[in-house]
């Protein structure tokens, strides 16, 4: 992401706190001041040059905004209904893994911040708090993220878990077949649980507050998948291999269909990028879909979900809800993705840079910083609710 000229100002300070942040590159600095090395370049990181993971934001600047004034803004509605649950704003957490490594407060943090925006809050099948436990927390909506793994018990048992925990959907990864090149992970030996190699151990040494907090808090598991396999909470390995060892690369639309019908409620597909498996996804049962690479973290040369958003809308728009997942920075990307025919937007670095640099607080101020900028920019647009915004708005260059 490029950095504005404020962002650049805080850059040069020598400390840097929580009032400084506005914006996620902010965090982002913040967040590398913050961890360790090798955890900040996990976050931050993509696969191969990375050139998909900066063109998912990069592509909201190819088209514009075109405002419409005198409108009457004075009361305006931010909220929308994704996956049959009303959110009170346009935009939620994507499940990540591996939160708690991130911050100490991981999930909890981010489960709080969902519930005090009124939004979805996904958590991975690679999370760090379980299932149970955020099933308790607040009555805000909650996904669940499955990776599909080759222990069939233990994919049934996280489904079965979601039921209980009364989630209301369930995103079905499908862009994680095998692990990305993510080559900074390659440099920085980055494993779950993290290990301490002659490279990473200065890294480690230099920020005290992470490695205590990681020493002496509650101890690091992959909660969801700890009964099943060691890998990821007692042994430790990348996640590239993780993926590559432990996942069903057999997985297909039979597959995704057999998930849906043991889970019998709302189905998302999360990772769809192609109009024709938006419309297979339709024909499977899903109820919507995320557009998403994940994060640039897997194929990188492959399209932004915001490029491709317009083709599937049309495709499918009206069958669906489309989520378009990636690159958010603004509440005007917000706005950008919604006129093209989003029904919301999803993001994970958005809301983990800030988690990594303060915990709940920072998640909060991030989400609050976003829900202002999308509330102040719709009353620009002289849009009164998410359905005021439409194609007529916005012009490509
Ligand atoms: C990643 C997975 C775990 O991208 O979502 O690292």
């Amino acid at each position: 992401m490029r950095s504005n000229e404020a962002s650049r100002l805080a850059r040069n300070r020598l400390w840097m706190g929580l009032d400084d942040c506005n914006n996620v590159d902010d965090f982002r600095e913040l967040a590398r001041r913050r961890l360790p090395g090798p955890i900040f370049h996990y976050i931050d990181g993509a696969a191969d040059d990375e050139l998909t993971k900066d063109r998912n934001t990069s592509a909201f600047a190819d088209c514009d905004l075109v405002p419409n004034v005198l409108a009457g803004v004075e009361e305006i509605d931010l909220s929308t209904t994704v996956m049959g649950r009303r959110m009170e704003m346009p935009l939620f957490f994507s499940p990540t893994a591996l939160q708690r490594l991130f911050h100490w407060q991981g999930e909890r943090a981010v489960a709080a911040a969902a519930q005090k925006y009124g939004v979805y809050f996904g958590i991975s099948s690679l999370a760090t708090v379980s299932i149970e436990e955020i099933g308790r927390m607040g009555d805000n909506p909650k996904l669940f993220q499955l990776y599909i793994h080759k222990d069939k018990a233990l994919n049934h048992a996280m489904i079965e878990a979601c039921k209980a925990a009364k989630f209301d959907a369930i995103a079905l990864t499908v862009d994680t077949i095998v692990g990305g090149n993510r080559e900074r992970c390659l440099q920085t030996g980055f494993t779950s649980p993290p290990k301490v190699t002659p490279s990473s151990a200065l890294s480690f040494a230099a920020h005290p507050q992470w490695t205590l907090n990681y020493l002496f808090r509650e101890k690091f598991e992959l909660s969801n998948l700890k009964d099943h396999v060691a890998e990821g909470t007692n042994v430790a390995l990348s996640v590239a291999d993780y993926f590559n060892t432990m996942l069903d690369q057999s997985m297909d639309w039979k597959t995704a269909e057999a998930v849906r019908v043991q889970w019998g409620g709302q189905f998302c597909l999360k990772g769809i990028m192609s109009v024709e498996d938006a419309k297979r996804a339709v024909d499977i049962g899903a109820t919507a879909i995320m557009v998403s690479n994940h994060g640039g973290r897997q194929l990188d040369g492959s399209r932004a979900p915001f490029d491709q958003l317009a083709e599937i809308c049309d495709a499918v728009g009206d069958k669906i809800d489309v989520i378009c997942d990636g690159g958010i920075r603004r509440g005007s990307h917000v706005l950008k993705a919604l006129s093209v025919g989003a029904k919301a937007c999803s993001g994970g670095r958005m809301y983990l840079y800030a988690l990594a640099a303060a915990g709940q607080p920072g998640v909060e101020r991030i989400m609050g910083r976003l829900r202002a900028e999308i509330e102040r920019d719709m009353k620009l647009m002289g849009a009164k609710s998410v359905e005021d915004l439409g194609r007529s708005n916005l012009r490509w260059r």
